[in-house]
């Protein structure tokens, strides 16, 4: 979970690696340090606090190199402590790293180096490895590191410097990303692609057990065993605007604005009002089409619910029989897969610890696997059998927005190829449904436009600390969304229910302090959600609902009302997930909350 970045070249290294760990910050905030190699020694400067911290604490140092390592850290071993910042050394400075993932053996580890004698300053895992190799090393770096690999069990991308090597660094990689980035006379490496954009657009993502030596315009990679290895070179359509904020205060409002482009984005090229093309990555035939009878959908977070949305949209448009679970969750479970079964993982990211588990135990019982991802050379992007990318563009908040409304479109896009091509729509309404989805972009830029009546609503009730959501049907797994959202960004505890549950035991908690959001769009369940919206009244909570246009009734029953278009049901989730956003954001800013970097949180939890 936390970002690494190396260089090596021509330029002065802090520069780099401080844009570089910004353009990371999302992976890991508690903690930053950088070691910079000046030609005959190295040296580490590590702060508690951000990136910035670590920029001043810099500033007035004479740090002279232009080869050096980066990193930001989310704390796994270990409190946040300066000892236990990153970069870690050895005990003669010999060897620095920075370290992302998690060493399991650690503790066995450092069993075995203190009977010998070695000292720790630190409690992490990183502090183990670098002092491993240091008793492994015999001359020779590629033999060392290889016999490290062997040696340790967990995840790991590792970027090392050696004191008697001023010329460049070595990587390796198991379990934890890795992208190194080309230009002539220059070498890059980073835990993710956004701090190599303002250099490169071409990039080799190393692959597992990958062991790499970056030296300025020069890459060598070999396999875990030692064996040189070609890895191909990908081209990069992001570009660095991208990765900007782009005038927008935080990244998370950005991301929110820019809804409407992604999900064209992500409809582009697939859909068209007679069929679905899910592209070159995606290898079915209709044969394996109609002779599936199960869809297990697997996920964490947001992505786990983006996956109960398309249950709802799944049941109706197939015959096919959907069960969705939560990738920590199912990886332990006794699941059946079978010929007839095809398994879906979402992830943002693409590198969900869990979520690469529960693909992995459904690849080992022979299930073939689509993964839904945003960042083309992850982990679970290489990993499953047909891949379906999003086409967001890269998320920098902490808070996934955007990607959720990119999911939401390309599991609609699924459902209705599957709904299609296996007969179970007919095919005037599957083009009818067609036309709906390539409408709905414009309508997210038109409830986009309606922030200002959000903004109202979070300035009435920003000074609230507990809120219940409650939503039925297709609104129900917005309702767990919009809560997530609150709690993520804005630290306010927020509950979601099925509104039908709501009197099997949360409604105790209801009183005039605990208002009640409800997601209740002019559907097939509408009557049934004001029934519960009139319960709660009764309880004196306040209601502030997610209502249609032209609903008068629920003037009636709300204290505050946020107004969306209204649309076909099954489409609902797209257009009354946005407000919800808009809520929490701006509840969070008004309660000055850090928007983009929540405490405790961390982007791509790549560990279980
Ligand atoms: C979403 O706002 C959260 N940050 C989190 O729940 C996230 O959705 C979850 O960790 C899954 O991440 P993934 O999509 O990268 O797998």
């Amino acid at each position: 979970m936390c970002g690494v970045v190396g260089y090596v070249g021509p330029r002065k290294v802090v520069g780099v690696i401080l844009e570089g760990l910004r353009r990371l910050e999302y992976r890991g905030y508690d903690s930053a340090g950088m070691a910079v190699h000046d030609g005959s020694s190295i040296r580490v400067e590590k702060v508690v606090g951000k990136v910035s911290d670590l920029a001043s604490r810099v500033e007035g140092i004479n740090l002279d190199g232009t080869l050096g390592v980066g990193h930001t850290r989310w704390a796994t071993h270990g409190g946040v402590t300066g000892e236990n910042a990153h970069p870690h050394r050895d005990q003669d400075g010999r060897f620095v790293l920075v370290h992302n993932g998690i060493v399991e053996n650690y503790l066995d580890i450092r069993d075995q180096l203190e009977s010998r004698g070695v000292s720790f300053y630190s409690q992490t895992d990183s502090e183990v490895v670098v002092k491993l190799l240091s008793q492994i090393y015999d001359g020779d770096m590629l033999r060392s590191l290889t016999e490290l690999g062997r040696r340790l069990e967990g995840s790991y991308a590792l970027v090392i410097l050696s004191k008697d090597d001023p010329g460049g660094f070595y990587c390796v990689r198991k379990g934890s990303p890795l992208v190194l980035g080309l230009t002539e006379g220059e070498g890059f490496c980073a835990s993710d692609v956004p701090p190599l954009l303002p250099y490169t657009k071409d990039v080799i993502y190393l692959e597992e057990g990958d062991i790499a030596e970056v030296r300025p315009g020069s890459v060598r990679i070999w396999d875990k065993d030692g064996r040189p290895v070609e890895r191909p070179v990908h081209r990069i359509d992001w570009d660095v605007s991208m990765a900007e904020k782009d005038g927008y205060p935080h990244y998370m409002a950005k991301e929110i604005h820019e809804q409407g482009t992604v999900l064209r984005s992500t409809l582009k090229g697939r859909l068209s009002e007679s069929g679905v093309d899910l592209g070159d990555d995606v290898h079915w035939d209709g044969d394996f089409l109609r002779s599936l009878r199960r869809i297990n959908l697997v996920a964490c977070g947001t992505s786990y619910y983006a996956c109960l949305v398309a249950e709802r949209v799944l049941e109706r448009w197939t015959s096919l029989d959907v069960k969705v679970d939560i990738a920590s969750e199912y990886r332990y479970r006794d699941v059946k897969i079978g010929a007839d079964t095809l398994a879906v993982f979402v992830s943002q990211s693409g590198e969900t610890a869990d979520t690469l588990a529960a693909q992995r135990k459904v690849r080992s019982l022979g299930g073939r696997c689509l993964g839904i991802t945003n960042v083309r050379g992850s982990t679970l992007a290489r990993e499953v059998h047909d891949l379906l990318l999003l086409k967001a563009g890269p998320e920098i908040g902490v808070a996934a927005t955007k990607t959720f409304m990119g999911q939401l479109g390309a599991l609609y896009l699924l459902a209705l190829k599957l709904g299609w091509e296996r007969g179970d729509l007919n095919p005037v309404e599957a083009s009818r449904l067609a036309y709906g989805l390539l409408k709905l972009p414009y309508e997210v830029e038109r409830v986009l436009e309606r922030d200002g009546d959000v903004k109202a609503a979070a300035e009435r009730f920003c000074g609230y600390d507990d809120f219940l959501f409650l939503g039925r049907g297709f609104s129900y797994p917005i309702a767990l969304e919009g809560a997530l959202k609150l709690k993520e960004i804005s630290y306010v505890h927020a509950e979601a229910y099925a509104a039908g549950e709501m009197k099997h035991g949360p409604i105790a908690l209801l009183e005039p302090n605990v208002p009640v959001m409800v997601v209740i769009p002019k559907d097939g369940l509408y009557e049934k959600t004001l029934s519960n919206v009139q319960e709660a009244r009764a309880r004196k909570s306040p209601i502030v609902a997610v209502a249609s246009d032209g609903d008068d009734l629920i003037d009636q029953m709300a204290d505050w009302v946020i107004r969306i278009p209204r649309c076909e049901e099954c489409f609902s989730p797209f257009i009354s997930v946005i407000p919800l956003q808009q809520f929490a954001y701006h509840v969070a800013q008004l309660r000055g909350c850090e928007i983009d970097q929540p405490r405790n949180l961390a982007k791509s939890v790549t560990v279980e």
